[in-house]
């Protein structure tokens, strides 16, 4: 569905569980989403996107290990459930579903086009192996279902890294085929780059990056901490030589944790000939004045693990929330629809094809109620009871013209409905429609 403008800006960060989280990530990711995700007009939506961490993790345990860390290092770093909403890819069923239709409206050539796929095709070619030596289809896919994350809920915005925004391309590219087979209703995302959370240079000074194993962990104790800073790679030069603070590592990730004032303080020190010891003590100390009250609370939502479960699941009914409705729209949209609700052109203008109907009725206790109908007479919904008609009317109208986007918005006023139920009173309201507009239309 097309958002209008007055809608909140929606952003969709999504986090690979397939490694311990590091400073990096901390950095050029969770520390600035989560500071977003609290500005007002956005609408945040944050992931374990954990069917992406099957592609290149093939070990049970370091996934079910990497999605708690992640979900953990979130929440210490003050993402608010209650505010957002945060979940598990693989509890949202809805996104393999939306990963087929997209897969269907995707060229093969533009997924070979992915760098990702391409960097393996390439190393493959080079090695003098067969271009597709350990190239699974699950890498080949892999754009897809990115794309399945990020246009289940029509994101505006996906900050990402810029070995990323090929991916978002691709969604964007996805929304507008689909739109233009289907009609409107996909968002187009856009890539978000900050160019102020500079990349993080690793212990080595290339970027840090779990595939060059040069990472800080981001919650390691501090004795740990310590010794990590202190292997980071530094020149040769001595207490009492000027230093460069260009291409030091060691000041780059100082800057990234630092006021601008300090920044200069240890530029300064750094001229003046600090030794590589005390610059890496003030880069621990200032690190770990920023990381303390975070792994404190890391620590303990790390001791709790079925709390962590709990709020991912409720997150994951928000978010089904959104998607079962939605897909409901897709399917009606692709042409997986109910046959009574009359197939072909015209069919349902020809013969009087029974169709889904409302119901309105007093019962004794005074009050108005009504139920949806399938075509067969079973009922799918049924109303709590209105104190008048005119009640009970306008929420009829409101899911006859809002349809499965109404579902949600009415559940008070509905007797509790479970997830199959609410698919089929969805398709029914959708199936309504579609014969009311050939009626209308003839
Ligand atoms: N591919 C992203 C990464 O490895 C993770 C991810 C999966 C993602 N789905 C997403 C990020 C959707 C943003 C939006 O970093």
């Amino acid at each position: 569905m097309a958002t209008s403008p007055s809608a909140p800006l929606r952003v969709l960060t999504g986090i690979t569980p397939s490694g311990t989280p590091h400073l990096g990530n901390y950095v050029g990711s969770i520390r600035h989403s989560v500071r977003q995700s609290v500005a007002p007009g956005v609408e945040s939506f944050f992931f374990l996107a954990d069917y992406h961490a099957l592609i290149k993790v093939q070990e049970p345990a370091l996934i079910q290990r990497s999605t708690l860390e992640i979900a953990a290092s979130w929440l210490a770093c003050g993402l608010d459930p209650e505010r957002v909403t945060f979940y598990r890819q693989s509890d949202v069923v809805e996104i393999p579903e939306l990963t087929w239709f997209l897969t269907c409206v995707t060229g093969k050539g533009v997924l070979n086009r992915a760098h990702a796929y391409k960097a393996q095709l390439d190393k493959n070619v080079a090695k003098g192996e067969d271009p597709d030596a350990d190239v699974t289809a699950g890498l080949f896919m892999y754009p897809v279902l990115m794309g399945a994350d990020i246009l289940m809920f029509n994101a505006h915005k996906v900050p990402v890294g810029r070995d990323q925004v090929q991916h978002i391309e691709m969604a964007r590219d996805m929304a507008q085929r689909f739109n233009h087979q289907y009609g409107e209703h996909f968002t187009l995302p856009e890539a978000e780059i900050d160019d102020a959370v500079a990349t993080l240079p690793g212990l080595d000074g290339r970027k840090m990056s779990k595939s060059y194993g040069n990472t800080i962990a981001m919650f390691a104790p501090r004795a740990q901490l310590q010794k990590q800073i202190a292997s980071i790679v530094t020149d040769s030069r001595a207490p009492g030589e000027p230093k460069d603070t260009e291409g030091s590592a060691l000041f780059q990730i100082y800057q990234a944790f630092a006021t601008a004032e300090e920044t200069e303080a240890l530029r300064k020190a750094y001229s003046e000939g600090i030794g590589w010891g005390d610059a890496k003590q003030m880069l621990f100390e200032r690190i770990d004045l920023e990381v303390a009250p975070l792994r404190a609370r890391y620590e303990a939502l790390m001791s709790d693990p079925a709390e962590i479960e709990r709020i991912l699941l409720i997150g994951a009914e928000k978010a089904r929330k959104l998607a079962r409705p939605f897909m409901t729209e897709l399917r009606h949209a692709v042409g997986l629809r109910n046959l009574a609700a009359g197939a072909g052109k015209g069919g349902a203008r020809k013969a009087k094809v029974a169709k889904p109907s409302f119901k309105q009725y007093r019962e004794r206790d005074g009050l108005f109620y009504f139920k949806l109908l399938d075509a067969s007479g079973a009922t799918l919904l049924q109303s709590r009871g209105f104190a008048s008609p005119q009640e009970a009317g306008r929420a009829i109208a409101a899911l006859q013209q809002q349809r499965g986007a109404a579902l949600a918005a009415l559940a008070d006023q509905l007797e509790p409905t479970g997830p199959e139920e609410l698919r089929a009173a969805s398709e029914a309201l959708e199936a309504l429609a579609e014969a009311t507009a050939h009626t209308n239309g003839s």
